[in-house]
């Protein structure tokens, strides 16, 4: 058996907290973003107790460097960025319990405590390393501060201590060509010994190789990157010198003018933020412990695959060297979302400086949330790269979800609610396509289940369609147009029956489309209540239950109104000229 099978209690869920230096866009939310919402929802129509925890990452370097390109302070650029980006995911839908900070205090009293006991138990040692410092600006360089020659693949924009390029991970020394990387200096920096302290990885080898033993489920990408680190783990440097960032809580005096490493803090920020979410429900102080503590949680972490080292393999360290904390069951690590360059015919990275990059605040100021929804779960990264491409866009949207589902269903509620009163139609004999109709319903929820419990968004989406599919060559089949003139109670069959696949589709959509899932509960009068924390019914059963004949019905409106070719072409225009940001 393996774990993902196993009976948990409850699920923790967490997304990459995204640096607040920038605005997410596309790229992050088809990763690590969408997928998490859609299982989230999920599991909350399942009547699951779920928690999801996301927020800002609001230390480090792409902080500081942003802070100084933009000559304001840290404190500028993380209140700015946390706003947008809260607003985005909330635009989106991303359905957050929580979306928490890494600069507030309370996250300080966590980090402190995650370093202090992985240093009394022996995990935590210093050393003297050798640190390009810039005597120019009369301070060390850490990471992306300075920049040079990959001394593995020859890379001339490869940071202070790690590759991009190539991943190779190397001593500062190393580097080759180093020079600064900061406005207003470009000096070639000089070696200078700094005192740091270094995480043990290697202490944690045996228990790290038994967890990922025990996952044979996980995605190949993952674990392939996982026991790469493993069978090669080395000690870590988890402080940086700088001033932004959490203090060391050490009695040292070299550690006054060092803090904690963004990647430290980063991930222990999902603890904080449940722990904040604990407070903020007024469950006491220590209700976050029954979701980091019992081994009846099951923990899910959904992240790009450049995470996936310090979800597999840092994280969970540090996890084990506490007390009493449970470790992931699930790493869901997405490739990456690439932009088709319609110029030149090929796939491209995005990247800040092409400004190729469609940003979520300006894709939700021209489209609805369902569309992008749609399109990014139906091409989700999830086993190998992929390209958000203008055409396929529409196409899929427009094709897909408007002409199968949407059209589906507004034509069946047309039509029962001009000719049968505005109720879902009584039922006389059914036949046997009504019947493999209605049997459908559960299989297809079935199968839309499956693949969401395996962590198949795509396919997941594609069973959702399947539905809409099938309800159509029903349809089709029965001719309700032409039975409504030369026999009613058939046409009420039919009808009746199309009621029902609505009502599936309904609880269907509604982890991945939220909008229209709401929009057409309200049509057939029935709710959809999102569970919460605590759990509850379990709603998604219901997809394959029945309305009883006579439920009233509202008259229908467009679900997913369709795009207009034109419009989607100038859209494509401004993101081609960079105005997508
Ligand atoms: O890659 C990133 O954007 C990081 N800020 C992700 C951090 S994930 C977690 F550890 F908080
Ligand atoms: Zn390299």
């Amino acid at each position: 058996m393996t774990s993902s099978s196993k009976q948990f209690k409850r699920t923790l869920v967490t997304s990459a907290l995204p640096y607040a230096n920038g605005y997410i866009h596309l790229g992050h939310i088809a990763g690590a973003y969408l997928p998490a919402d859609i299982y989230v929802r999920y599991k909350r129509l399942c009547g699951d107790q779920v928690l999801y925890i996301g927020g800002s990452d609001e230390h480090g370097v792409p902080i500081t460097l942003s802070a100084l390109r933009e000559n304001i302070t840290p404190r500028e650029v993380i209140d700015r960025y946390h706003v947008a980006n809260e607003e985005a995911f909330n635009g989106l839908g991303i359905s957050y319990d929580i979306y928490g900070r890494t600069s507030w205090p309370l996250h300080v009293d966590t980090t402190q405590q995650f370093f202090v006991r992985l240093e009394e138990s022996g995990h935590i040692h210093t050393e003297t390393v050798r640190l390009w410092y810039s005597p120019k600006l009369e301070r060390f360089l850490p990471d992306r501060y300075v920049t040079g020659e990959c001394p593995q693949c020859g890379y001339t924009g490869a940071n202070g201590d790690e590759c991009e390029q190539c991943g190779a991970q190397y001593t500062a020394e190393d580097l080759l060509n180093p020079r600064a990387n900061v406005p207003g200096d470009d000096s070639t920096p000089v070696l200078r010994d700094s005192r740091h302290w270094f995480l043990d990885l290697p202490d944690f080898a045996e228990q790290l190789e038994a967890w990922l033993d025990s996952h044979p489920e996980w995605r190949p990408n993952v674990r392939g990157i996982a026991y790469g680190w493993v069978h090669d783990l080395r000690a870590r440097c988890i402080t940086r010198d700088t001033d932004w960032g959490i203090p060391i809580p050490v009695d040292d005096e070299d550690a006054k003018s060092k803090r904690i490493y963004v990647w430290f803090d980063a991930p222990i920020g999902y603890v904080t933020n449940t722990r904040q979410w604990g407070l903020d429900q007024g469950l006491g102080e220590d209700a976050w412990k029954d979701w980091w503590k019992d081994r009846g949680t099951r923990m899910v972490h959904f992240i790009g695959k450049d995470n996936v080292p310090f979800h597999a393999v840092i994280f969970p360290a540090m996890l084990m060297g506490q007390e009493g904390y449970i470790t992931a069951d699930q790493v869901v690590g997405n490739e990456y979302l690439n932009i088709f360059n319609r110029q030149t015919g090929k796939s491209e990275k995005g990247s800040k400086s092409k400004g190729n990059m469609i940003s979520v605040r300006w894709a939700l100021d021209q489209l609805s949330a369902d569309c992008l929804r749609y399109y990014l779960c139906a091409i989700a990264p999830e086993s190998k790269d992929s390209d958000f491409d203008w055409d396929e866009f529409m196409g899929r949207y427009n094709g897909e979800l408007c002409d199968v589902v949407g059209n589906f269903v507004h034509r069946a509620l047309t039509m029962a609610v001009k000719n049968f009163e505005q109720a879902v139609p009584p039922e006389g004999a059914l036949d046997e396509e009504d019947q493999a109709m209605l049997d459908v319903i559960s299989v297809q929820r079935d199968a839309v289940a499956e693949a969401l419990e395996n962590f198949r968004f795509r396919q997941a989406l594609e069973r959702f369609i399947d539905l809409g599919r099938k309800a159509n060559v029903y349809f089709d089949q029965k001719q309700p147009w032409v039975t409504r003139k030369t026999d009613l109670e058939r046409t009420a069959t039919t009808l009746h029956v199309c009621c029902q696949v609505v009502h599936g589709l309904c609880h269907l959509m509604a982890p991945f489309l939220p909008e229209g899932a709401r929009k057409l509960a309200a049509i057939l009068n029935i709710e959809l209540p999102a569970g919460g924390p605590d759990g509850g019914e379990n709603i998604w059963k219901r997809a394959g239950d029945f309305l009883p004949a006579g439920s009233p019905l509202q008259k229908p409106e467009v679900l997913f109104p369709k795009l207009d070719p034109d419009a989607v072409a100038a859209l494509a225009e401004i993101h081609e000229q960079g105005g997508a940001l």
